[in-house]
């Protein structure tokens, strides 16, 4: 059928499949995607766009990169799942691999990055009753506000975005919320004994990509040594080469107690997480207390290896931190009044646009996205440009031409 339908009427034939049948729980830009290599994907009428949201980061290695696709093949054709009721020859290989990779002693393989999160929190509540002697059911953990990791009930427990809590009432106790980038603040939620964990982006993605200011990571890290309270770096966005580290929190030398790994730790291939932390918190967990069914498959563990090794590899690290310096000063360049501010790390940045003539950053999605480059609003005002960190400087400066040149039709 679908081949029959002129080039509109079969994009317009998708939408209203996903209309109709489909929970209304996003709001998507009116595009068909089909197929993706490297940079690119192409929408089911052929139409060639650069990707310059990279699936929320989670594309970093590029779409369908080859040394990932081959060990999800080879591994699929022998064995995907067992549970972890029996063991299995890979996991082993996946969790030495990881913890040597971040220089954790041990691993807790989950799915997704929410499921990251919750086990993260999981941990450092355990460890606060069992290591640090907080009375039960008294645990707190400190949150930072515009923080996103997801929508279960506990990330939107400790949410500050009233799209994501509203109507979902009521939430989970014991999450205390404070200003981002203050470290006075800090000092202070932190004196509280019973805080078990201090969770936060090292740079928050969803928020807008919010910078903190130079030494915030640093800080924040002495205060919780200083007050016996585990740091918890969710670097599902911000983690695997995305702001020209490995980690966000390289960026400072410092070390999470418990790091949250998503998204690009399967390069867009299949849901896998991880959370990394040493012994003392590790084993708090005992067998029953904490998992998951896909947790740790082996599909999941041949990938997630074969896209660490592409990131180091592929030096994906310094072309982030090399080409990000590129975008930002070419955005940086242009000059329109719509432009209000440039801000990012690596090749996670955004543009803050100031609505001019009744048009707003979706308007300039759609633009950009005719002219085969497709990004996403987030928060009304402010377009992330995140592309996968494959792409080339010729490529990068392709991109800056496109955001040119779209934005003067604006003028
Ligand atoms: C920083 C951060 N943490 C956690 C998540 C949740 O990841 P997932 O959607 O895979 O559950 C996201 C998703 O955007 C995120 O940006």
């Amino acid at each position: 059928m679908a081949s029959l339908m002129k080039e509109t009427e079969k994009a317009e034939h998708y939408i209203q499949l996903e209309d109709k049948y489909g929970a209304h729980n996003y709001h998507p830009l009116p595009v068909v995607l089909e197929r993706g290599e490297g940079v690119f994907l192409w929408d089911v009428d052929g139409k060639q766009y650069f990707d310059f949201l990279s699936a929320y980061s989670a594309v970093n290695q590029g779409h369908c990169h080859p040394k990932i696709i081959n060990a999800l093949i080879a591994q699929a054709q022998h064995l995907t799942l067992t549970s972890r009721a029996f063991h299995n020859n890979i996991l082993g290989e996946y969790e030495a691999y990881i913890s040597q990779y971040f220089g954790y002693d041990k691993v807790l393989p989950m799915n997704t990055g929410v499921e990251g999160g919750e086990t993260a929190i999981k941990l450092a509540r355990k460890w606060g009753y069992n290591v640090k002697g907080i009375a039960e059911n008294e645990a707190k953990v400190i949150f930072v506000e515009g923080n996103f990791w997801g929508r279960t009930m506990a990330a939107i427990s400790s949410s500050t975005d009233p799209s994501s809590y509203n109507g979902f009432g009521p939430f989970l106790p014991g999450f205390n919320i404070i200003p981002y980038n203050d470290l006075i603040l800090l000092d202070a939620a932190l004196q509280d004994k019973n805080v078990c964990a201090f969770m936060f982006e090292p740079i928050q993605g969803e928020a807008g990509v919010v910078v903190p200011d130079e030494g915030y990571i640093a800080g924040a890290k002495a205060l919780c040594e200083k007050y016996r309270v585990l740091m918890i770096a969710d670097e599902v966005q911000t983690g695997l080469c995305r702001t020209g580290k490995m980690l966000a929190c390289d960026h400072e030398n410092v070390k999470p107690d418990i790091l949250i790994l998503g998204k690009a730790l399967s390069g867009g291939v299949m849901p896998v997480s991880a959370v990394l932390c040493n012994d003392e918190i590790m084993l708090t967990i005992k067998p029953g207390e904490h998992g998951s069914t896909y947790g740790g498959n082996p599909l999941a563990c041949k990938v997630a290896i074969a896209s660490l090794k592409v990131l180091k590899d592929e030096g994906l690290a310094e072309n982030a931190a090399y080409l990000g310096e590129i975008l930002r000063n070419e955005l940086k360049a242009i000059k329109s009044e719509m432009i209000a501010e440039v801000r990012g790390k690596g090749l996670l940045n955004a543009i803050v646009i100031k609505p001019k003539n009744g048009k707003d950053a979706w308007d300039v999605c759609i633009a950009l996205m005719h002219n085969g480059l497709l990004a996403k609003p987030t928060h009304g005002d402010i377009i992330r440009f995140a592309p996968p960190l494959v792409i080339n400087e010729e490529q990068i400066m392709a991109c800056v031409k496109i955001i040119k040149d779209t934005i003067a039709t604006f003028e």
